[in-house]
């Protein structure tokens, strides 16, 4: 028998409900479950192969089609995160928090597009026609030649954008947006869905380019970004914490380059500014090596990026002792905790355990682990590790390291900035020489015993 049609969404993670709940299984969140109006109900009673339908032209994977034309905007850190810029015909979904900045780096982005002689147009759902030219006025982008509309209504944005055929729009935001064929709310999920359908059928219709703006939402009555995710051909998120300056725009997917690549870039009084070294900013307010830190040598999309790893660990009061982590994953934290202590004998019971990436950046690879053990114990010991030193190498579940990719360009870059030693599992393959002396070690007690004595 046919399943049920689903019919209810959590506005924050996207995933699908057979009914209404209080809160999503999925990701936790309370109240952000609403019913979800399927745009054409097929009718139920006619199976779709009763009714014929017209035979599709049929070709072969060779294609002969030559590669997509990708127009560069000047931004490096924003071409890059694309995949080497922008393609004609395709729907790019840039995601983050509200006033993280997204605005702002899409008008700078349009108006760099614009000046390279692409026809842009910008729509701004949110904010009026003026406030978007103070802001240009103000970023010193007034000259560029972008169109400018603010409108909601989605039918007179299809009709405008048809007429004026664009290289590319913008649409800020994807939860502004309003189709008047769609019976609910603005924001609601079953509007941003049909709002990005129908824009990014247009991108495909017009081969122009789309970008979507989506604010992620932390309560359930507006849509976030996720429920669109897989409509268009590009994610991009921009993150950043409130506190720090700096922005991270990073490629979540990509049907056009590679995902996970990052863009750093940071707020200043005159927009965003390019951080063509991040590793340099993410380690510059380092001194002397201080007990519980320890550089990480990582990789992020194509580039390596050291960052500085920082843990406490201090007695706990609590009978269950706190593991709070910033910019790691809390699950690998847990893992790295119980191998020290299976492995190696280093319990962490009635301790409380803090991680944090400085500098704002999310670190999302295995290769961290080794790098990771090395501050808890640090902290733990209350002994700095050697100065000048980078770590990389994931740990596995029996304590031994293994091996981890691009050990060559972590080395480089580690050199670069001045390290001289590096710790990396045995057996890396190190590539050509690059005069950093590495020490190659074979499962985390040995570790252990060669950096803090017996442990
Ligand atoms: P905005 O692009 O409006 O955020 P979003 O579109 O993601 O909601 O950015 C808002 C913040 O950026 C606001 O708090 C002010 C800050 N900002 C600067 O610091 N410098 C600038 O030049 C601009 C334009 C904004
Ligand atoms: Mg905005």
């Amino acid at each position: 028998m046919a399943k049920a049609p689903t019919l209810f969404t959590c506005t924050a993670c996207g995933a699908s409900h057979q009914k209404w709940a209080g809160r999503c299984d999925a990701c936790g969140a309370w109240n952000t479950i609403q019913e979800d109006t399927p745009l054409s109900a097929a009718p139920a009673s006619k199976s779709l192969g009763s009714v014929r339908g017209k035979t599709l032209p049929l070709s072969d994977l060779a294609s002969t089609d030559p590669e997509p034309p990708r127009a560069a905007s000047g931004i490096d850190e924003f071409d890059r995160v694309l995949g080497g810029g922008l393609v004609p015909a395709s729907a790019i979904l840039v995601g983050g928090d509200p006033g993280i900045g997204k605005s702002t780096l899409l008008l700078q982005a349009t108006a760099a597009f614009a000046r390279r002689g692409l026809s842009c147009v910008y729509i701004s759902g949110e904010e009026a026609s003026a406030q978007v030219r103070m802001r240009a006025q103000r970023l010193g982008l007034a000259d560029a030649p972008v169109k400018l509309a603010t409108e909601t209504n989605l039918r007179d944005i299809l009709t405008t954008l048809d007429a004026e055929k664009p290289d590319l729009a913008i649409i800020d935001s994807i939860q502004t947006m309003w189709a008047d064929q769609v019976d609910s709310a603005p924001g609601s999920v079953t509007q941003v869905r049909a709002a990005a359908h129908e824009l990014t059928a247009f991108a495909k219709r017009r081969g122009s380019a789309v970008m979507l703006v989506g604010h992620v939402t932390k309560e359930g009555q507006i849509a976030g970004p996720r429920v669109v995710e897989h409509m268009v051909d590009t994610v991009l998120y921009f993150e950043g914490e409130r506190g720090h300056q700096f922005r991270i725009l990073r490629a979540v997917k990509n049907r056009f380059g590679p995902a996970d690549e990052i863009g750093v870039f940071e707020m200043t009084g005159q927009g965003l500014a390019e951080v063509r070294n991040p590793s340099a900013l993410f380690l510059s307010d380092r001194g002397e090596p201080a007990p519980g830190t320890a550089v990480f040598a990582g990789i992020e999309g194509t580039r390596p990026v050291l960052t500085e790893i920082q843990a406490l660990v201090a007695p706990s009061p609590l009978g269950t002792p706190r593991r709070t982590v910033v910019g790691l994953d809390a699950g690998r934290l847990s893992t790295t905790l119980a191998v020290l202590e299976a492995r190696c004998g280093i319990p962490f019971a009635g301790l409380d355990v803090f991680l944090n990436v400085a500098g704002g950046l999310r670190v999302t690879e295995p290769a961290a682990d080794l790098a990771v053990a090395a501050a808890l114990l640090s902290a733990r010991e209350d002994v700095a590790l050697a100065p000048n030193c980078v770590l990389f190498g994931e740990i596995s579940l029996s304590g031994a390291l293994r091996p981890v990719g691009q050990t060559e360009n972590r080395l480089k870059e580690a050199q670069k900035l001045g390290f001289s030693t590096a710790i990396a599992p045995a057996n890396s393959k190190l590539g050509a020489p690059t005069g950093m002396s590495v020490r190659q070690i074979a499962d985390l007690a040995a570790f252990v015993g060669e950096t803090f004595g017996a442990g």
